[in-house]
């Protein structure tokens, strides 16, 4: 039986109410008016310490972290209140730039629509009615135009025509032509009305009611007769020998916290906390309106903001459990986003098998419980799916779809940067670059990180038939030694031990991080977004954990020169020997668009799989009972 009441934990996401009182609180606290905008509300989450000695008993101190954005002085402000009003910090950030906030790309748009220049350039592209043009704000990724770069907040606004009321917009983009709007005054600074291509007109449906969508199967049922086999307690999931405790902040999105393993009699920590710190999308082409879309959808937009309300049997199939969040709004009101997070389990095909010599055979069917959540940033659907195993694994899969961005440029012209979907439809080449970061707690929380790479020693005495290779296993003991990238060609993957604690062949414990599908940035590291995303440049960092060190560009990437985050972090070179370490997996698609991308791509994948490694003294799929007795 699934259990769906709430038990206060300290890593619970706030609830609406706690965010509306927390709001309410910090109004009164710290006198804040309507200049003062609500960037980001997250649960100001404890220390490990006060998480691993919390018991069920203990009265929680519930607490959020506040980051304000001054409208009126340009100032970001963090601030510490508990869900009762007491106030715990108040500090100004110098130079820190608030993400983009919703209501003030509402003023942006409005100001861009109303704008005289705007609205006589659109009738140059032949578009006489301003509400057929959809606007979106997006960062200036790239080098501000000189005579506005003075400090102040910015956005520009690629633009579309939605020639009929239902028409996908994406098939029909507004070629050189932005507003550059103030975000804190509202006022459009600039107008940059250049190069005039007929916009595309080849429609682009995708919806049911304009496709005919008849390519139908057979119904397909998941059906769980005698119920799932999770249990949900308040945010607490219980599957198989697992336990862990889904989280929600508005930033980052979905979290994954406290993850252990029931090992024969004794629960075993893997982790502390898993999320993506990160999402940030590179656009390769040089043309006006793509070179600057390199946004940061986590740290500039806050993904969290974005989560789509999930729907039974269309994003998720089967015996599911919902999990709801709430999102604080700029004003301070409060979104709250019901089905936000799904959990169920799926069949994952087989676990193994053996057909033994004398005919006898063994054959386990594998489950997998998925714990995932979907976000619209605009064009693009990102779906973060974590996958907890019945061997002891578990993986991430980010499974990226959408409708790809566009611009117009001339039929057929020599535009190496982009695809043609139709004609003079472009879609930018792109990348999708993800962070996760990976608070692994091995049996503990003083961990260490080794490479381990398969080689070949020369023809000779250690190779005497050219076939022999072996493995090596280096020690990465601070954190500028950890700064890697994958290597194929030798199988490279990085094992996190505690050697502390032995396995049965006195080995220390480990889990091994495998490089799944990913990419390297094109960008170079000169650019401005290689500078802003620093980070992407190796696959994995590993750093010494601090409560501090979350998010890989830096807490504020808006407008931030570059250089922040985890480039900055790690300059200190500190020990990650036998530490409670963080690991920093970076990893993503290249997406060069097909047409078969489009009207909306179908779901690509990327992400990462973490095996046990010599943590277990044997297969822990080797206790899971056939599915049917005729099963061996
Ligand atoms: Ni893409």
């Amino acid at each position: 039986m699934v259990s769906t009441e709430l038990y206060p934990h300290p890593l619970d996401p706030l609830s609406a109410q706690e965010l509306k009182d927390v709001v309410q609180h910090a109004r009164n606290v710290w006198k804040l008016d309507h200049r003062h905008l609500f960037a980001m509300v997250q649960l100001h989450e404890p220390s490990k310490e006060i998480v691993n000695n919390w018991k069920d008993s203990d009265p929680v101190q519930r607490a959020a972290k506040i980051t304000l954005w001054n409208s009126s002085t340009s100032t970001v402000i963090e601030a510490v209140i508990t869900v009762e009003g007491k106030e715990i910090s108040f500090t100004e950030i110098p130079g820190a730039k608030s993400p983009i906030l919703s209501t003030e790309s509402e003023k942006a748009i409005k100001a861009a629509k109303a704008d005289k220049r705007i609205i006589a350039a659109l009738k140059d592209r032949g578009v006489e009615d301003i509400n057929q043009v959809h606007m979106e704000t997006w960062p200036i990724g790239a080098q501000i135009p000189k005579e506005l770069d003075d400090g102040r907040r910015l956005i520009w606004t690629p633009m579309w025509q939605r020639p009929t009321e239902f028409a996908n917009l994406y098939a029909h983009p507004i070629n050189g032509l932005h507003a550059i709007v103030d975000l804190d005054s509202g006022e459009v600074v600039s107008v940059e009305n250049t190069e005039i291509i007929p916009i595309p007109q080849t429609p682009g449906p995708y919806r049911e009611n304009q496709t005919g969508a008849n390519i139908k199967l057979k119904d397909l049922a998941i059906v769980q007769s005698e119920g799932p086999s999770f249990s949900v307690e308040g945010w607490k999931v219980n599957w198989e020998r697992w336990n862990l405790r889904v989280g929600f902040c508005q930033r980052e999105g979905l979290v994954i916290h406290d993850v252990k393993f029931k090992d024969q009699d004794k629960e075993r920590k893997i982790a502390h906390r898993l999320s993506i710190a990160e999402l940030v999308i590179p656009y390769g082409d040089p043309s006006q309106g793509a070179y600057r879309k390199n946004a940061f959808d986590t740290g500039e937009f806050g993904l969290g903001n974005y989560t789509n309300s999930l729907t039974l049997g269309c994003d998720c199939l089967g015996e599911i459990v919902y999990l709801d969040a709430a999102v604080t709004t700029p004003d301070g009101s409060i979104k709250e986003i019901p089905n936000a997070i799904c959990v169920h389990e799926e069949d994952n095909g087989i676990l193994w098998k053996h057909v033994d010599a004398d005919g006898h055979t063994e054959v386990r069917r594998g489950r997998r419980f998925v714990v995932s959540s979907i976000v619209t940033v605009n064009n693009y659907e990102y779906g973060y799916f974590w996958y907890f195993y019945q061997d002891g694994s578990i993986e991430f899969e980010a499974k990226l779809t959408g409708i790809v961005l566009t611009v117009a440029d001339a039929i057929g012209k020599d535009h190496p940067s982009a695809t043609e979907l139709e004609p003079g439809l472009w879609a930018p080449y792109h990348q999708h670059i993800l962070c996760a970061r990976l608070d692994l707690d091995i049996d503990g929380e003083q961990n260490s990180v080794l490479e381990v790479e398969s080689f070949a020693h020369p023809q000779g005495d250690k190779n005497p038939y050219g076939g022999a290779y072996e493995t090596k296993e280096t020690l990465l003991s601070k954190e500028k030694d950890s700064q890697r990238v994958i290597d194929p060609f030798s199988g490279r993957y990085w094992k996190i031990v505690n050697q502390q604690v032995k396995n049965h062949m006195d080995h220390p414990v480990g889990y091994k991080l495998i490089p799944g599908h990913t990419t390297f940035p094109l960008a170079l590291p000169e650019s401005t977004i290689g500078k802003k995303a620093g980070f992407m440049y190796k696959h994995l960092w590993v750093t010494k954990n601090s409560d501090s060190e979350k998010y890989p560009a830096g807490d504020y990437p808006f407008q931030h020169p570059g250089g922040a985050g985890l480039p900055e972090w790690t300059k200190a070179n500190r020990n990650i020997e036998n530490e409670d370490v963080v690991l920093w997996y970076v990893f993503g698609t290249n997406h060069i668009p097909r047409t078969e991308d489009w009207p909306v791509m179908p779901v690509e994948k990327t992400g990462f799989h973490l095996k046990p490694s010599g943590f277990f003294a044997r297969s822990p799929g080797i206790d899971v009972a056939p599915s049917k007795p005729s099963c061996h």
